[in-house]
């Protein structure tokens, strides 16, 4: 399966499919000069399904999480380029889930003012969301992709059986945003959640989600108001994430707490509380809502006083509310 990405930069090309990793040749110029950049979780043998096809690579790996996605972790891999003396000709491969993608975009983006990367999503979070759309980033002090820029890859490349080797927590943490998605524009895609169809389908869960993705990139690529849409879940669960300073919540988990916060449609709300059990993501939190307030406060999503949140008022009916500030904690309980 592909899917075309228009971008004010370069259309690129999604590819999913199955076993791709074992034939790169096909998607990849082999004797390209390519800069690997991956994280420690991710099982070599990926990895060296590059090595054994490459015929010019540098491999470079820091340690696996999110808190590698900072400023250290960028600037170390940068002097690795500078002793490696890597060029604009180079390509950098970015293989893992988002943490590798977002901190690989970001370093491309901005290593000689901009180098090629290419996307190879690892986790299902990476498949269905973050290698797509150009947006790269690091987090710094406790604020997520506070540092980042919209960069978007030359290419994608899935290859679903790379799934096979995630925990079940990892897994069910890209569900949250196949939910996501579903809630935005696809009650057959939750459908088929519920069907526990999924796994037997996740070539066609990839593709649906990343079209669904593809729609609001194209419209407004540099989020500046129909992409926020996208976004659906995160102001909430990006604080939950930062409050609890990355340890409790993987982002997903976060992002499920997020979506029951602005479902205003309460058998809706049971459905994906439903939904959330069933792939054993959690649904509540004890956590006072008012202590989530100054993380909410850097959300990149306020302007001024306001802030913008994506309501869902039933599924594939989404608003985008301008909300003050100080109404927010309020306006969630
Ligand atoms: N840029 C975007 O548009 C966007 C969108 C959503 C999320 N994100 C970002 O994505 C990040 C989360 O990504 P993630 O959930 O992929 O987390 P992650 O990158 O930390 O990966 C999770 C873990 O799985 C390991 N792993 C990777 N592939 C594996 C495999 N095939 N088998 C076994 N283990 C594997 C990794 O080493 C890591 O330990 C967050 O930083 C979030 O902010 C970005």
């Amino acid at each position: 399966m592909k899917i075309k990405v228009q971008s004010k930069f370069k259309d690129y090309i999604i590819h999913i499919q199955n076993h791709l990793l074992d034939d790169l040749s096909a998607f990849l110029d082999l004797n390209r000069r390519y800069i690997i950049i991956t994280d420690d979780g991710v099982p070599s043998v990926y990895v060296n399904k590059f090595i054994h096809q490459l015929n010019d690579y540098e491999l470079i790996v820091f340690k696996q999480g999110e808190s590698s996605k900072n400023i250290d972790t960028y600037q170390e891999i940068i002097n690795q380029f500078l002793d490696l003396s890597v060029t604009k000709a180079s390509c950098v491969l970015a293989i893992g889930g988002g943490v590798v993608g977002d901190l690989s975009g970001y370093i491309a983006s901005t290593y000689l003012r901009g180098i090629d990367y290419i996307q190879i999503p690892t986790t299902l979070l990476s498949q269905v969301d973050s290698s797509v759309g150009g947006k790269t980033g690091i987090n710094h002090q406790q604020y997520k992709n506070i540092i980042g820029s919209f960069y978007p890859p030359i290419k994608v490349l899935i290859d679903p059986q790379t799934l096979h080797t995630l925990s079940n927590r990892q897994f069910n943490n890209g569900i949250a945003e196949v939910i996501k998605y579903g809630l935005l524009a696809s009650n057959e895609l939750l459908e088929a959640l519920e069907n526990n169809t999924i796994i037997k389908n996740i070539d066609k869960v990839i593709y649906e989600s990343l079209m669904i993705k593809k729609h609001y990139i194209e419209i407004d690529e540099f989020d500046t108001f129909k992409r926020y849409n996208l976004n659906l879940g995160h102001t909430i669960g990006h604080a939950y994430e930062a409050y609890y300073e990355f340890k409790k919540y993987l982002h997903g988990e976060a992002v499920g707490l997020g979506l029951l916060k602005v479902i205003k449609n309460q058998s809706l709300k049971n459905r994906i509380i439903d939904l959330l059990n069933q792939y054993q993501l959690p649904t509540e939190d004890p956590l006072d809502i008012n202590l989530l307030y100054p993380f909410v406060l850097k959300d990149k999503k306020g302007k001024f006083n306001n802030i913008n949140l994506i309501i869902v008022n039933d599924v594939e009916k989404t608003e985008i509310k301008i909300i003050q500030f100080d109404r927010l904690i309020e306006y969630l309980k």
